[in-house]
């Protein structure tokens, strides 16, 4: 209940569901990658012809005059300058920056010839900037495979002096901490020569990286490895080159820290009326608050299931619950019109999310 009050008072404060959502949207799309699906179980029957030592990549950038370089962890090329990049076998995946799928990106190229396939990304920019692999594709019939033993993969700068910086879609980004794991403020750089240190706004204050605690790593951004409440507000990244004196800065991160802890939703149920009489219009609101990216499912069992027709309307916004600290308020309305006798009893509300369930109910009696 004191949840309940808390969550109240703070409905006045600002909502930033723009930049939630759209995060959202972007880690929805990366699992729509087209190289990115999964054939359950492995098929005993398929053998692979490499055994034993450790395998070559795979993986390798078309040069100029038809000489091919075998990439290695990371490699840093010019932005601008068309890439090509091959990889060996009749039939391969790929997986690149989700943001090239996002915007459907008709840069990007991907053909499967006999022998190799070839992935060319036209005019690549700083927002390129990323990890491109490629992977064997097993088939036994129609049954197919990613062959995890073949799988070879390079994180590829595309250098540009203006961005020091990969751009970001999400001019502010709002990064969550959990209590039990690091947490990663992702201000990746487009050269690993760069030198980028990380600020708070308010008190201004450049934040002391110990290369333990909190640590950069170019591929990734500032990593907090044990973020608490000290750590909120908002924060930048500047990086400076080794040829130009002036630093460039970052866009803006909002870190917030959910003290709630994973579990089940927790859940609240309230009828507009517990007292109705025939020909009564009434509803009942299943509400659940967790954390900003928990998906929350709602099932409700009522006394003229199958019977009789009721509306069932779901919603969830992000709301804000003060001190920076940013939930997710789901809730499913079931709107009774028209009472009749079969509408008194036992209604039950059961919300799910990803850590299990919580099933609340509520009576609905006729009036005297
Ligand atoms: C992506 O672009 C291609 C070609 O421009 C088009 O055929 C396809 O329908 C697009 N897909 C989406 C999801 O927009
Ligand atoms: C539920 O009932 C209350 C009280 O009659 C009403 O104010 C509210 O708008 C209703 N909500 C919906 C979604 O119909």
């Amino acid at each position: 209940m004191k949840l309940w009050i808390l969550l109240l008072l703070s409905l006045f404060l600002l909502e930033i569901q723009n930049g939630a959502s759209q995060q959202t949207k972007n880690k929805k799309d990366a699992s729509l990658r087209p190289g990115r699906k999964r054939v359950k179980g492995r098929n005993p029957k398929i053998k692979d012809k490499e055994v034993g030592g450790k395998l070559q990549s795979i993986l390798t950038q078309v040069l100029d005059k038809g000489r091919f370089l075998r990439l290695g962890d990371d490699v840093v090329l010019d932005s601008g300058k068309t890439l090509e990049l091959r990889c060996k076998g009749t039939k391969i995946g790929w997986a690149y920056p989700s943001y090239l799928d996002t915007f459907n990106d008709s840069r990007l190229s991907i053909n499967q010839n006999e022998k190799f396939s070839q992935l060319t990304l036209t005019t690549p920019s700083a927002a390129d900037t990323g990890e491109y692999s490629c992977w064997v594709i097993l088939c036994d019939g129609d049954e197919c495979e990613k062959d995890t033993d073949r799988v070879s993969s390079s994180y590829i700068y595309f250098t540009d002096k203006d961005d020091l910086f990969v751009p970001s879609t999400i001019h502010f980004e709002i990064v969550y901490m959990r209590p039990d794991k690091p947490a990663t403020v992702p201000c990746r750089v487009t050269t690993p020569k760069a030198t980028v240190s990380l600020h708070r706004e308010m008190p201004p204050e450049e934040v002391q990286v110990d290369g333990k605690l909190i640590s950069y790593n170019p591929t990734k951004g500032f990593i907090l490895q044990n973020p608490g409440p000290e750590h909120m507000g908002a924060f930048y990244c500047k990086a400076k080159s080794t040829t130009k004196n002036t630093a460039q800065v970052s866009t803006k991160y909002q870190l917030l820290y959910l003290e709630v802890p994973s579990g089940p939703p927790y859940a609240t149920i309230q009828a507009s009326s517990n007292e109705v009489s025939g020909g009564d219009i009434f509803n009942i609101t299943c509400t659940v608050l967790g954390e900003p990216e928990m998906d929350v499912k709602f099932i409700w069992t009522y006394p003229g299931q199958d019977q009789r027709p009721v509306s069932i309307q779901a919603s969830h916004r992000l709301i804000n619950r003060g001190v920076g600290q940013i939930m997710r308020l789901s809730q499913s309305v079931m709107i009774v019109d028209d009472v009749e006798t079969i509408d008194y009893g036992n209604y039950m509300c059961t919300a799910k999310n990803t850590h299990g369930e919580t099933s609340l109910a509520t009576q609905v009696n006729s009036y005297h």
